[in-house]
Order: C-alpha cells, then sequence, then structure tokens
C-alpha cells in the first residue's frame, strides 16, 4: 500500500499527461480518506480547546471574585476577616465559591475531551481499518515527487513557495523549514544545484519569517 502513495506523488510529479491508474485511484482514495480522518480530528481537538478554555474561564473566574475583599486594599488576615463579616455581599460570595464554584471546578476535572482526540486519531467510530495512514516514508515520497516536479518543469520556485504552482495560486504555501526539507532531498537525490536553490530560498524565507515574528 506504501507504493501506492509513492506512486501516486510521482505520478503528480510527473503531470497528468499518463492515464489515471488502478494505484493512483486506490491512492486517491486513501487521500480522501486520510483526510477526512484529519477532519474528524480537528473537530475532537476544537472540542477539546473549547473544554479547556471553558475550565480556564471559569478558574479565572474564581481567583478574580477572590481577589474582590483583596482588591480593597492589602490588609492582614484579621481586617479581611472584618471585612468578611461586616459586609454581607461578602459573606454570600465566600459561601458562594465554597459550595458552588468548588464542586464546578472539582467536576470539570472530571470531563476529558482528549480521549475523543485519540480515538479520533485512531479513527475510531469511522471504520478506520480501511484508512491507509502515510508513514515517513509516504512524507519522504511526497517531498521527492515535490523537488523532481519543480525540476522536471523548471517551475519558478519564489512562486511556487507561495502557493502558484503552474500559474495557479493557491494557499499551499511553504516554510522556510519546508524548503529545508526540499533541499535535502533534492541532495540525496544528487540534484545538488537544485538542492542549493531550495536552501538560499530557505535562507531569504526565514528572513521574512523572522520580520514578521518580530
Ligand atoms: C519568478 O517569479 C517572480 C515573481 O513572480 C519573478 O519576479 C521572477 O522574475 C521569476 N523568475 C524567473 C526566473 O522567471
Amino acid at each position: 500500500m506504501r507504493s501506492c502513495w509513492v506512486l501516486f506523488f510521482l505520478l503528480l510529479g510527473m503531470g497528468a499527461l499518463f492515464p489515471v491508474e488502478a494505484e493512483v485511484y486506490t491512492s486517491i482514495h486513501d487521500l480522501t480518506a486520510v483526510f477526512a480522518l484529519e477532519r474528524q480530528v480537528v473537530t475532537a481537538l476544537t472540542n477539546y480547546l473549547g473544554d479547556m478554555e471553558a475550565k480556564i474561564t471559569r478558574i479565572r473566574r474564581y481567583l478574580q471574585e477572590y481577589e474582590q475583599v483583596l482588591a480593597e486594599g492589602p490588609a492582614t488576615e484579621e481586617v479581611v476577616v472584618e471585612r468578611l463579616a461586616g459586609n454581607p455581599v461578602h459573606a454570600f460570595h465566600l459561601m458562594k465559591r465554597i459550595t458552588v464554584d468548588w464542586k464546578h471546578i472539582e467536576n470539570q476535572a472530571k470531563t476529558d475531551y482528549w480521549r475523543g482526540v485519540v480515538e479520533a486519531m485512531r479513527g475510531v467510530g469511522m471504520g478506520a481499518m480501511g484508512v491507509h495512514l502515510p508513514k515517513d516514508e509516504d512524507l519522504q515520497g511526497a517531498a521527492q515527487a515535490l523537488v523532481r516536479l519543480h525540476d522536471v518543469y523548471n517551475l519558478n520556485m519564489t512562486q511556487l513557495v507561495r502557493g502558484n504552482v503552474w500559474g495557479v495560486e493557491s494557499a499551499a504555501e511553504m516554510s522556510a523549514q519546508d524548503c529545508l526539507y526540499m533541499g535535502k532531498h533534492s541532495f540525496n537525490l544528487g540534484m545538488y544545484p537544485r538542492a542549493i536553490q531550495w536552501f538560499e530560498e530557505a535562507y531569504i524565507l526565514a528572513g521574512l519569517e523572522a520580520n514578521v515574528t518580530v
């Protein structure tokens, strides 16, 4: 099955001139299945993130309410107790924090969306038995297809890394790290001048990326 990925990317790399072979179809099928699986993982991660944010918000709100009493100015423990005793709202809030908020905070530790993420990654609930997940070799195959594609068609590097493939604009931009990876693969394939081009592009992109983060 692994060779399917490689073949798919290689054919992609050599152009769509070839008639679609059965193996290629299988790989497109794999690609579709993997993409569907990823979407499940993204949904699970979104749920997880929402849950975490809700938990953090609750804890933060609790800490802020606790700070209310102290917000009236620095005080010794005695003074704080006096404030609590002398202000029915403070006293009410104290009771509420202990009886209601603690319970919520204690209970929120019990809900765990992480399990959903792990299950989604394992393909639980979508018959993942048929999903052939790409492996490191497949990633390398995809990289090799890309560097060969760039080499064979002499694609414009500047345009390629900015998402323009065959004159079509896309959001598929490449990072400096991606270019380093491509450079390494070009080198391993003995494509030395191309490797240098990729490394140079990585250097340019690294400069741009640094400017963005500053
Ligand atoms: C590659 O594309 C860039 C941006 O469109 C352009 O400035 C540059 O001249 C092109 N390089 C070649 C060799 O065509």
